[in-house]
Order: C-alpha cells, then sequence, then structure tokens
C-alpha cells in the first residue's frame, strides 16, 4: 500500500495533511525518515508519525439493532442517521448494506467493505431477509398463496419474486423475500389489501439479529458471520 493512503487509512489525517506530515519529515518506515508518499509499505514494516506507531484500520463489518425514528444514511435529514451511534473512528467510511425505512426497526449490516455489501444487496445474490409484520387487517386466506406465486406491485414491470409467509396469529406474519424494492413489503402487503402498522427484520442471509442487542447497541460480526458474504 502506498505510504500516505496508509498514513489515511491508520489516523484521521486527509490526503493532503498525510503529504504534509511526510513533507516535514514527521513519518519513518522502520527508523528512517520517508518523504516519499508513494512509497510501498509492506505488511511486516513499521511505521511511525512523531514516533506514534500507526496500524491502518481492517475492513470493519457490524450489526446493528435499528431503533425507529432513525435513518439509514450517512448524513441526518428529518431525523437523525442511525451512524450516530455508532462510535468508532472513520465511521464516515461505512455504509449500510440493506436500508430500512424510517419506521422499520430489526437488523441492519453496516460495513466498509463494498464487495460484501454487494453481496449482500445485490438482487442476483438473491439473498433472504425475514422480517415480523405485524397488521392493520386479519391475513386472508391465499395471501400465502399469493407471494408464493408473486404480486403485481404498483409501477413495477414484473411480479415479486416468490416470498414466504408464515402466519403467527390473525394479524401478525414473518415474511422473507429475496429482493429489496423500495417499501418492499408494505407494498406486498398494500397489493393484497391490508396495511403495515409495524415492522422489524430479524435476519439477513444466516445473520440473525443478536438478542442481547437493544434498540440503538451494536457489535461487530464473528468471522462465521462475515464469511457468509464474501
Ligand atoms: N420493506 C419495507 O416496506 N420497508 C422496509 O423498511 C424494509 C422492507
Amino acid at each position: 500500500m502506498r505510504l500516505d493512503k496508509y498514513i489515511c487509512k491508520s489516523t484521521e489525517l486527509t490526503r493532503s495533511e498525510a503529504k504534509r506530515s511526510l513533507k516535514y519529515g514527521s513519518i519513518k518506515v522502520n527508523g528512517a525518515v520517508v518523504k516519499n508518499a508513494a512509497f510501498q509499505v509492506k505488511e511486516q514494516d513499521n511505521v511511525l508519525l512523531n514516533d506514534r506507531e500507526l496500524t491502518p484500520i481492517g475492513l470493519r463489518y457490524i450489526m446493528m439493532h435499528k431503533p425507529a425514528d432513525t435513518i439509514c444514511s450517512n448524513v441526518d435529514e428529518a431525523l437523525p442517521s442511525l451512524l450516530n451511534l455508532i462510535e468508532v473512528e472513520k465511521w464516515t467510511e461505512l455504509h449500510i448494506a440493506g436500508r430500512l425505512d424510517a419506521d422499520t426497526t430489526g437488523l441492519v449490516l453496516i460495513t466498509d467493505d463494498g464487495q460484501w455489501s454487494h453481496n449482500v444487496i445485490s438482487p442476483n445474490k438473491s439473498c433472504q431477509k425475514t422480517y415480523h409484520v405485524w397488521l392493520a387487517e386479519p391475513i386472508v386466506e391465499n395471501v400465502k398463496e399469493q407471494f408464493e406465486q408473486g404480486v403485481q406491485l404498483n409501477n413495477e414491470k414484473e411480479l415479486t419474486r416468490p416470498a414466504k409467509l408464515e402466519i403467527l396469529s390473525e394479524k401478525e406474519a414473518m415474511l422473507s423475500i429475496t429482493e429489496g424494492k423500495y417499501h418492499q413489503v408494505k407494498r406486498m402487503f398494500a397489493a393484497v389489501g391490508n396495511k403495515v402498522v409495524r415492522l422489524h427484520r430479524e435476519k439477513i442471509g444466516n445473520i440473525t439479529l443478536d438478542e442481547e442487542l437493544e434498540p440503538g447497541q451494536w457489535r461487530y460480526l464473528t468471522n462465521d458471520e462475515v464469511d457468509q458474504f464474501h
């Protein structure tokens, strides 16, 4: 990795600040001052900034229990971004792999690994997401079959892909879908004459929301969880 990039990855410095610290001779690699930004740092190299050892931050993989009234965006809009709840270095480099509506709660995956999040959200990968759904009206008899066959959403050319509905009670169900169209779950129930009153994502692929996490809390994914999308 280039030395200026290595400095940025291990500090809060911008690229131009990193170059400035190089120019002023503040960086040593294996004991010797290096001023060349393009110098290639190898894994075993020891890099110091004013005698402080630098270690680049690796890729991060996080699960969060999203609370209601937060948005899945990198900036605050009418409501605060859920990234405000994550106090880690360089949090602006994180992004959300599969957004939820502001009023939806539950499992959100957050990372700075673009290829990994692509594997989570790309329609071609058919990753299954499971939602707990509370409804305004009782679930009518043939909804399970309709969802299995696909329903027509407003302004969409094709039917939804086959989805699995597990009915829990008169107005409560678990729905598993392999797409992520805008407001998909709410629109699917609207297409069969019902209305979602509460929505909570439980699962993405084989990653289940950790029961220990209260709304607003997060933890790093385990290696096994991360490997599912590599
Ligand atoms: N489907 C919705 O309608 N909303 C969400 O937040 C997620 C899936």
